[in-house]
């Protein structure tokens, strides 16, 4: 599968990124790569870096073997619907992206015995940071460790059954809000104490950064790491359980849990 064609048919946000991740980290070549949108305007970037760009999915699907779907939810049926007869189970696997759809959605869609993948990414994936929880039906071992590095070149990736979907979305996709507010709330407690907007932004940012990576690379647990960071009677052990007066982990559980109960709705 290494030399595989590529198309992605949906070239929007979440679609150009994972084109511009896969070029830029080498694991396609430009011209193994076709992206489609109607508007293929909008995918001038991609052209000038040599991807095959066009508006006829079909025309896509027939010249690659790995089709990602990448389009929003509401018009995942129709668009693959009229493609239908463009698959071919000996020698396509399709990859979907898309919120919410299930694999059977997909199987009942598409011709059947086609590999199917379901990846759920955030929008890390822009810098290659995603973490992409994937899972999979009817595809080969050959396949599955294909699809696998395909996502590693754009962050991390986890194997997860697919019922843990939707956990996957909030805690992962919907996540990288929870994260973005936290520093935006941190920067405006640092301008209050004295930073300008840009200083404070940055020292917010760069905190989280370097206390994920703590976990990341050196595998800790974030109790041992804030054990380090409490000085007995000190200010940070102060602040930190003022927060937690204030709801801080309670509002944070609370959030997820409320995310969760709305996407399966
Ligand atoms: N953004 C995220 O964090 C994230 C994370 C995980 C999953 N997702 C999922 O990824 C999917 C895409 O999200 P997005 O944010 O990238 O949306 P988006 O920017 O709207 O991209 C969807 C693209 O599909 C194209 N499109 C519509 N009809 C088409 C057709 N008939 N043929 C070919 N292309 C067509 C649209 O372009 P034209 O109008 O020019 O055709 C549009 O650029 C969604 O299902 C979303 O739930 C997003």
């Amino acid at each position: 599968m290494k030399h595989s064609k590529i198309a992605i048919i949906g070239g929007g946000n979440l679609g150009g990124a994972i084109a511009a991740g896969l070029i830029k980290s080498k694991f396609i070549s430009p011209d193994h790569l076709t992206v489609t949108r109607r508007n293929v305007a909008e995918l001038n970037d991609l052209k000038a870096m040599g991807v095959n760009v066009t508006s006829d999915n079909s025309a896509a699907i027939q010249k690659s073997e790995v089709i990602i779907v990448a389009l929003k939810p509401y018009n995942v049926r129709e668009v693959l619907e009229a493609l239908k007869g463009s698959f071919d189970r000996s020698k396509h696997i399709v990859i979907s992206v898309v919120t919410g759809v299930q694999l059977k959605d997909f199987i009942s869609i598409l011709a059947p015995g086609v590999p199917v993948f379901r990846a759920m990414p955030n929008t890390a994936i822009a810098i290659q940071e995603s973490v992409t929880c994937i899972c999979h039906q009817g595809a080969l071992n050959e396949q599955v460790n294909y699809v696998t590095e395909l996502f590693n070149q754009l962050g991390i990736t986890i194997a997860i059954d697919e019922k843990l979907m939707d956990a996957a979305t909030v805690l992962g996709a919907c996540g990288i809000a929870y994260a973005l507010r936290f520093i935006r709330a941190a920067t405006q407690g640092g301008i209050e104490i004295g930073f300008d907007a840009k200083t404070a932004s940055l020292i917010a940012a760069q905190t989280v950064k370097g206390s994920a990576e703590l976990l990341l690379k050196l595998n800790r647990h974030p109790e041992e790491e804030i054990d380090k960071v409490t000085t007995p009677k000190g200010c940070t052990i102060a602040g930190l359980n003022e927060m937690e007066h204030q709801g801080f982990s309670s509002s944070l559980i609370k959030g997820i849990i409320t995310s969760f109960e709305k996407i399966g709705k």
